[in-house]
């Protein structure tokens, strides 16, 4: 532990994370306390931030909803005026699952998830971003929790599959923008964690249906079996030890290394039914 300590405490000593009040987000916001971190942590209610958060560091609660994009923007600029103009770290975490067949859910409830989970995050890298390009050197650590739904796009949830698509092609490009120039960004990609996200989902479809049925049973039973949270904040430390740009992949060992790997050697109709039976379908 004391390893881990000397490894962030030096790089890290301000940060800002969305969606802290559950899951992958409590997860990373505990790990960074840990390490002596300032966290500025949001959710839409700040009632649910309230601790118990272990120090040494020290949390803050934001109040901060992607669906109101000017008001993301304008939390996102008081916390970093309060922490002397820039973080040291942003982490874009806050991300919500939609379950239904295309055609049958609105057409507004799926662009209202891009609006939230796309482009409201592209709004807060680009503040997060010229904030770390502004400093004298220029340095700052950006994370875009997204998934590795980017490479196994998940059942009946298409528009969460473009959010995370197009959040992960931003990092990619901010990666190749930014290189040499002391700004890291980082695509974290986790697999099936055990957190609430299945219980705060929005579905658009009856539990009889035949033809989704067996996909959203899957998709419970995956994230049941699947690790704690303490797992992605393990990697994403790991990742800012390392302090390099890129991709990181986290999860059990079958999702995030063999599935990546074998996938990468088998034509795409071969994948296309590996998942389909994967997921309990035919
Ligand atoms: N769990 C997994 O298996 C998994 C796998 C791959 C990727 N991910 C990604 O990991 C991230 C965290 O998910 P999780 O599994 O930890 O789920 P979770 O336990 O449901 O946490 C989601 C977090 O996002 C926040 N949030 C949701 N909608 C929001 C909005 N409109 N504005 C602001 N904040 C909002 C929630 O805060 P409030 O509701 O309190 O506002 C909560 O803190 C998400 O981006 C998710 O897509 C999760």
């Amino acid at each position: 532990m004391s390893l881990h300590r000397a490894a962030l405490g030096s790089s890290f000593s301000t940060a800002f994370v969305t969606g802290a009040s559950s899951g992958l987000g409590r997860a990373f916001c505990a790990m960074l306390l840990e390490e002596g971190v300032t966290v500025w942590g949001t959710a839409r209610d700040p009632a649910r931030l309230t601790g118990p958060w272990a120090g040494p560091g020290t949390f803050l609660p934001v109040r901060l909803d992607l669906r109101d994009s000017p008001g993301s923007e304008a939390a996102f600029a008081v916390a970093a005026e309060a922490a002397g103009g820039s973080f040291d770290l942003v982490i874009h975490n806050a991300g919500y699952g939609v379950f239904g067949a295309f055609e049958t859910v609105p057409a507004t409830t799926w662009i209202e998830q891009l609006e939230t989970m796309l482009l409201t995050t592209l709004r807060l890298n680009h503040a997060a971003l010229a904030r770390f390009r502004r400093r004298d050197p220029a340095r700052g650590t950006l994370v875009n929790v997204s998934s590795l739904a980017v490479e196994f796009p998940l059942p009946f949830m298409s528009g969460y599959n473009v959010a995370k698509s197009g959040l992960s092609a931003l990092s990619e490009s901010l990666i190749f923008e930014t290189r040499g120039s002391g700004v890291t960004v980082i695509d974290f990609r986790p697999g099936d964690y055990r957190t609430s996200f299945n219980q705060a989902m929005s579905v658009h479809a009856s539990p009889a249906d035949p033809a989704l049925q067996p996909y959203w049973r899957a998709l419970e039973t995956n994230l049941e079996a699947s690790p704690g949270p303490e797992l992605a904040a393990r990697d994403l430390r790991r990742a800012l030890a390392r302090g390099r740009s890129g991709t990181v992949r986290s999860g059990g060992f079958f999702q995030s290394r063999l599935a990546p790997w074998l996938a990468g050697l088998a034509p795409q109709s071969w994948r296309r039914a590996a998942q389909t039976r994967y997921f309990g379908g035919r």
